[in-house]
């Protein structure tokens, strides 16, 4: 192995940096050569690389987003995609890929392993949706946006004796919710995992009016619903004053957390190593904290098993 290369694909999350970095200075400590390829698989179709030196991710330690930028393509779906990336990764020599991103991603890094290309996945993306790792890079510095976003609401939901519902990311996935809501002492939480009763909810919360409680917050992850419908029911049930909420974006940003740098380090590292071993097809995660290496077909197989569910029942007993 003499020439690697690496792209972030998919929703972009904090700690995608801190993975580039440690792939890049990896294969430069070992004598490699690496590229960045930019736009993800969209950059790979386009030719779009770039030979990286140590001064290239200089600096990037502590930000957000990702310097390759990145890209959700449809045009790497298909056969004709596939081919004319392969031809550019062989007119470059290069001989193995790190691919950063979610399961879609993941679909690609599996198309090139199986057509030849040596392909490491590693989990990048904010939803922490991926099987075979307990967190994905981005996921802890998105619960810390969260947390400090619902503080400040509480703040204003207090003062003017509010229910505030509010709309998390999560499209199949409610472990920001989860942890978030319980980071914040949240009353309920809706996630797509599991049906919480709406009618329970709506018991608490009245039971909390009559005991004097007048403000509340419901976190919502945007799988199960949005925030504006759980606003309605809520007004149409109780005497709770309600406004809704919508975090969208600005939990993708933002500089990564300590975890999410040791993650991306951690598992950037390893990626590196794998490859000069000549290992391929498989995606990185961390389980039980220790390393885990997966074959990408493991990965699609089931959803995660993050006890969402365990969170989401304390947040219950724990808002009385
Ligand atoms: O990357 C995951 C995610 O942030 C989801 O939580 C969200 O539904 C989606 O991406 C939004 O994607 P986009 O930025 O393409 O609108």
């Amino acid at each position: 192995m003499k020439r690697i290369a690496v792209l972030t694909s998919g929703g972009d999350s904090p700690g995608m940096n801190p993975a580039i970095r440690a792939v890049v200075k990896k294969a430069i400590y070992h004598g490699l050569e690496v590229y960045g390829v930019y736009r993800g698989y969209e950059g790979l179709m386009d030719g779009d690389f770039r030979r990286f030196e140590l001064k290239d991710v200089g600096n990037i330690i502590h930000r957000g987003g990702t310097i390759l930028r990145s890209s959700r393509s449809e045009r790497f779906k298909t056969e004709e995609g596939q081919k004319v990336a392969i031809d550019h990764l062989q007119k470059y020599n290069i001989d193995g890929l790190v691919v950063i991103g979610g399961d879609g991603s993941y679909r690609g890094a599996n198309a090139l392993h199986r057509k030849g290309v040596k392909t490491i996945g590693l989990p990048g993306t904010i939803d922490n949706d991926i099987n075979g790792t307990d967190f994905t890079l981005g996921f802890s510095t998105a619960v810390n946006t969260v947390m400090e976003a619902v503080d400040k609401i509480r703040d204003t939901a207090t003062s003017h004796e509010r229910a505030f519902i509010i709309e998390v990311m999560g499209r199949d996935a409610g472990d920001i919710a989860a942890w978030a809501g319980l980071a914040t002492g949240a009353e309920s939480i809706f996630v797509p995992e599991n049906i919480t009763a709406k009618d329970k909810m709506i018991d608490r919360l009245n039971k909390g009016y009559e005991r004097g409680k007048k403000h509340s917050i419901i976190l919502v992850a945007e799988g199960i619903g949005t925030a504006e419908e759980f606003a309605s029911y809520i007004k149409e049930k109780t005497n709770y004053d309600t406004r809704v909420s919508v975090l969208g974006h600005v939990q993708r940003g933002g500089s990564p957390v300590a975890f999410d740098r040791i993650l991306g380090a951690t598992l950037g590292g390893k990626a590196v190593e794998l490859l000069m071993e000549g290992v391929s097809g498989k995606a990185l995660g961390l389980e039980k904290n220790e390393i885990s290496i997966y074959d990408y077909e493991y990965v699609f197989k089931e959803k995660p098993k993050h006890p969402i569910q365990v969170l989401c029942n304390l947040a219950i007993e724990l808002s009385i």
